[in-house]
């Protein structure tokens, strides 16, 4: 049993407060700036302390973890907050908006020994689990270029609100394409190693009213070598993402929105193809849950701990630089 404190009860939040629910007798605490929201939360999960605020919630009881849930321009404030506090995180993607203040982060973490968890739920889709095995069998030969989408409508996104006041509409809370859809480079990440450099463009071209970025389209040059292209945007009128992962022996490719991996292999120019359940990717909210109580308990490193969301957060940096300055930009190394 642990004591958890969801701040940012909105959307994801929410989700996270049913997930630990489900997953033990915890004592469950809920903050957000919206009194609707608490009480959506209580509704649904019957919480055991209400707070006004994070500094209060943190000052009245002893939690033992912090779930980070709110937009990310606010992330690092209350990351640091409850690192200073004892208190384990685990932070929504993306980590933070920019790497202000996460050298401080860091070091409060490592003073304080808080295991910290970035919240990149695709590391634990069952389908992408099976997909990083099957490429570490080698199963298209060598990896040479990957295409990646990840593209969605906006408006869409929650219908019960206007897309226009969600923080997703608004460049200064941290929403947008690229930010918001860094579950990719986190994905290529995982699966191919670190990009080395980037070419990128991010901008509007929707009639989308929002100041955050509708479109993002990235060029990557892979430490290993790959090739990849990313491509993410809040204006596609139907989900798509996936993944066309091209090797030497063959394609494969992923699909997230109707769970499967179809393979083709060139030597018996033959197709074949799994398919994963239809809740393939809810699964994955489970999965991370389980994984960071376990972390907390046992005191080991999580699978995406806090360098590794830097790293990520590294990446989105350079693909603004190269939107800024129309050039190729070099990653930079989380030291
Ligand atoms: N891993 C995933 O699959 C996934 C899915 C959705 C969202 N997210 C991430 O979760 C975060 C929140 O997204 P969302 O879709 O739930 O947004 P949301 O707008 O639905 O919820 C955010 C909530 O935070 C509250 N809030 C804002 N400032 C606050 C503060 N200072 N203190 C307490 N509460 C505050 C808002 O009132 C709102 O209820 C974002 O970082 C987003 O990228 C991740």
């Amino acid at each position: 049993m642990a004591n958890i404190l969801v701040v940012g009860c909105g959307s994801i939040g929410r989700r996270h407060l049913r997930v630990f629910r489900a997953n033990g007798d915890h004592f469950l605490g809920g903050v957000d700036t919206r009194h609707d929201r608490l009480d959506q939360a209580d509704g649904e999960v019957k919480l055991d302390a209400k707070h006004k605020n994070f500094k209060d919630a943190l000052n009245d009881v002893k939690y033992d973890a912090v779930i980070v849930a709110t937009p990310p321009h606010i992330h690092t404030e209350i990351a640091q907050f409850a690192a200073e506090s004892g208190c384990h995180l685990f932070i929504e993607k993306p980590l933070a908006m920019t790497e202000s203040g996460l050298e401080k982060l860091y070091s409060t973490c490592k003073k304080n020994s808080v295991i910290c968890y970035t919240a990149y739920c695709y590391r634990f889709i069952p389908s992408v689990e099976n997909l990083r095995q099957k490429l570490e069998q080698k199963v298209v030969g060598d990896v040479l270029s990957v295409r990646l989408h990840i593209s969605s409508y906006l408006p869409d996104w929650h219908p019960w609100e206007d897309y226009r006041t969600f923080y997703m509409a608004k460049k200064e809370e941290g929403g947008g394409a690229l930010l918001d859809e860094s579950h990719g480079i986190d994905l290529i990440r995982w699966l191919f190693g670190e990009v080395d450099w980037i070419h990128a463009y991010v901008g509007n071209v929707s009639e989308l009213e929002i100041t955050s970025d509708d479109i993002s389209v990235m060029f990557m040059g892979m430490q290993s070598n790959v090739i990849v292209e990313a491509h993410f945007d809040l204006l596609g009128r139907i989900p798509r993402i996936g993944m066309e992962v091209i090797g030497s022996k063959g394609t494969l490719i992923w699909d997230r929105i109707n769970p499967s991996i179809k393979i083709y292999d060139a030597e018996s120019s033959k197709w074949s193809e799994e398919k994963f359940d239809a809740d393939d990717t809810v699964q994955s909210y489970d999965l991370q849950v389980e994984h960071f109580l376990q972390c907390i308990k046992s005191g080991s490193q999580t699978r995406n701990n806090l360098k590794d969301g830097w790293q990520t957060l590294k990446v989105l940096t350079a693909a603004l630089e190269s939107n800024k300055t129309k050039k190729v930009c070099k990653v930079g190394k989380v030291s």
